[in-house]
């Protein structure tokens, strides 16, 4: 079943979304009116997201999206007390809260991480789950250092393919993506990435980047596990003179081209629910 913005809305009103918002995200979400939490929830799920932002938008693009991702792990089937891989959350929230409602707070969540500070934004996000929870600050490439192979059920790359590959194209330029103020640099990782992009030298470092934290992930998924994909962006960035919007819509395309290259164990089962486009879903075969 595709995402359906009137449930995800009504979790993040009065139901178990709503449960797990700070405080004072909770006292905002009070605040808006219900067409107005609706409108914020059809807004995220459309891609890339339309030029009008609703009132209520950007304060619950995560709650939303979370909600996105409970729709597809219950298209998926997969287990109630699940355990979810995430390389790279950053400081977003969306897979922990999403993991946390859809086990009923049994679930258990962990995310591969090097950005610092974003981590330590990410770890009051989480103070509300019940479930288990670890943030572990090393390269996704380097995951089977930390976690046992097929101790997951699913590893969830949301909005990841992005940051796995500008970091692999500026940490070789000398930029500590660990300890920076990782927003302030953003656009100049980006702008390398297009620089590469252009050159057509993403196989340079890009592409093994992406697929060395793929195969990890592949790694510690059990057999029929999934590696499930997403990616979104705004409409209003189609017209930034240095963004490089071609490519970053077609980044699962992309990426879904390198991984069946890659030889992993892997097939891909996209549901006929999600857009091919923005999103991606692959079964670990043995
Ligand atoms: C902007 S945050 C993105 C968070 C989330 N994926 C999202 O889009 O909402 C990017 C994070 O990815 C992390 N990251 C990038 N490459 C990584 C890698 N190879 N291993 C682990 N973390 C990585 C960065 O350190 C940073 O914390």
């Amino acid at each position: 079943m595709p995402a359906d913005a009137a449930v995800i809305a009504e979790s993040i009103r009065h139901g178990a979304l709503w449960g797990l918002l700070p405080d004072a995200l909770q006292q905002q979400v009070a605040g808006f009116s219900e067409q107005e939490v609706l409108e914020s929830c059809r807004h995220v799920l459309v891609r890339p997201h339309p030029l009008e932002v609703p009132v209520a938008g950007m304060a619950l693009l995560n709650p939303a999206l979370a909600g996105s991702w409970l729709a597809v792990f219950a298209d998926l089937g997969l287990p109630r007390e699940l355990a979810v891989y995430e390389p790279c959350a950053g400081s977003s929230e969306p897979i922990a809260l999403a993991t946390e409602v859809y086990s009923g707070g049994q679930g258990r969540y962990v995310t591969l991480n090097l950005n610092q500070r974003l981590a330590a934004e990410l770890r009051p996000k989480l103070a509300r789950l019940r479930g288990d929870w670890q943030i572990i600050d090393d390269y996704a490439q380097l995951a089977g250092q930390h976690l046992a192979p097929g101790s997951f059920d699913v590893a969830c790359f949301h909005h990841a393919v992005n940051d796995l590959v500008q970091t692999a194209v500026a940490e070789p330029r000398g930029m500590d993506t660990r300890s920076l103020e990782w927003w302030s640099h953003e656009r100049q990782m980006i702008e390398w990435l297009a620089e590469e992009f252009e050159a057509g030298e993403l196989a340079l470092r890009a592409r093994p980047a992406l697929v060395a934290a793929v195969a990890q992930a592949a790694t510690l998924v059990r057999p029929g596990g999934w590696l499930i994909f997403d990616h979104w962006t705004w409409e209003r960035y189609r017209q930034v003179d240095w963004f490089p919007f071609g490519l970053f819509t077609e980044l699962i395309p992309l990426a879904r081209g390198w991984i069946a290259a890659a030889g992993l164990p892997l097939r891909e089962a996209t549901p006929a629910s999600l857009d091919p486009q923005w999103w991606m879903a692959w079964q670990r075969t043995a």
